[in-house]
């Protein structure tokens, strides 16, 4: 039987283990550059126990940024810090992927460069409030993309995807969750398009096959995962017919080769079940355990195949040495909710690990 220990060869490259440590924004990237900094590296080398780590979310582009003090991947500066992080991280013996994430309409102009707006595929604003230096603030009704921008938005993430593999990433993990832009163009809520990047199932599933495929054809699709949410309904997303809206793009990307699927997966299971057999590739499941957080119990989603790897958020970012505490039964320390998004190291790099 396979278990969670087991390595496992993932892209080309081995890993350890298939405990996964999910993306998590920690919005500690201070100062105008939105450089990663000395702490970050610390904190990502901490938990290079884990199989893979995939980054916080990292936006491609300047307005691609929706939250305060998130790191970019797109300035030379960007790049040679992140290059402090990669190699902190392959040093402790790791293995990381850089979250490619462009938040779209949820985000603010406080948090853009001036004469920056947010920008979605129609403009329909979010409803709801996102938090900015100022505090919490009203969504906008972001900018329509025009044709040439959304080719220009592709191109970002191909190039941010170069940009990764220079700063020493091992891969990049394309951010399709959570209600960001690529969610908003296969959600109907926020898609209104009737031009061949809406419409129809094949107008949705348009723009994020075609990041996928240009980012693959950037840096080789071993180096390229997705992480999708069908039907999560966070950041004021509706989706009426997410098994065949994702099926179908399962069925696009198939042949790209691609390093792994990432499901964050809703309450829905047997629309886990359809997807992972509409995936012929590596299979890493953030299992759905609302309102509790991923615990010991998901291990057994590798054991049973329902997934090839696991992926742990709020027990990762609490315990630096999960898959030691796991293997053993725990114990665990509890994460602090007060500390995950800015501050210091206090919450963030000073999580014990076990000393005996
Ligand atoms: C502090 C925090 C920040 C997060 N930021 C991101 C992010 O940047 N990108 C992403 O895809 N998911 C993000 N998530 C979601 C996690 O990756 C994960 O799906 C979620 O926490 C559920 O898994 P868990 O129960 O193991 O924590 C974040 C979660 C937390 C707790």
């Amino acid at each position: 039987m396979t278990t969670a220990f087991d390595p496992i060869e993932l892209g080309g490259v081995r890993l350890a283990n298939r405990v996964v440590m999910a993306p998590m924004t920690r919005s500690r990237a201070y100062g105008p550059g939105a450089e990663p900094t000395e702490l970050m590296a610390t904190y990502y080398a901490q938990r290079a126990a884990a199989g893979l780590i995939v980054t916080e979310g990292i936006q491609p582009s300047p307005v691609g940024q929706g939250y305060p003090d998130t790191p970019g991947l797109h300035t030379p500066g960007q790049v040679r810090a992140w290059r402090t992080v990669t190699d902190a991280v392959h040093r402790a013996g790791g293995v990381i992927f850089a979250q490619l994430m462009h938040t779209g309409r949820i985000g603010h102009p406080s948090l853009l460069p001036e004469g920056l707006v947010p920008v979605g595929p129609s403009p329909v604003a979010a409803q709801g409030r996102v938090y900015t230096h100022q505090g919490p603030r009203e969504f906008v009704t972001p900018k329509e993309l025009g044709e040439a921008e959304i080719r220009q938005t592709i191109a970002d993430f191909a190039t941010a995807g170069r940009n990764a593999v220079e700063a020493g990433f091992d891969g990049v993990e394309i951010h399709g969750a959570n209600g960001y832009l690529l969610h908003q163009f296969l959600a109907d809520n926020t898609n209104h398009r009737t031009d061949a990047w809406g419409g129809s199932v094949e107008g949705r599933i348009r723009f994020a096959a075609e990041v996928v495929t240009a980012v693959t054809e950037a840096i080789g699709g071993r180096r390229v995962g997705l992480r999708i949410s069908p039907g999560n309904p966070f950041n004021d997303i509706t989706e009426n017919n997410p098994g065949e809206i994702y099926e179908a793009l399962l069925n696009r990307l198939a042949g790209l080769d691609l390093a792994y699927l990432h499901l964050m997966e809703g309450p829905d299971a047997e629309l886990t079940a359809r997807l992972r057999k509409a995936w012929p590739g590596t299979f890493v499941l953030n299992p759905f355990t609302h309102p509790d957080i991923t615990g010991p119990d998901a291990l057994k989603l590798i054991e049973d195949g329902s997934a090839d790897l696991v992926a742990y958020g709020a027990l990762f970012l609490a315990n630096p040495d999960l898959p030691r505490r796991l293997a053993g039964g725990g114990p665990f320390n509890t994460p602090d909710q007060s500390t995950f998004y800015g501050g210091d190291h206090r919450g963030y790099t000073d999580y014990p690990t076990l000393t005996v």
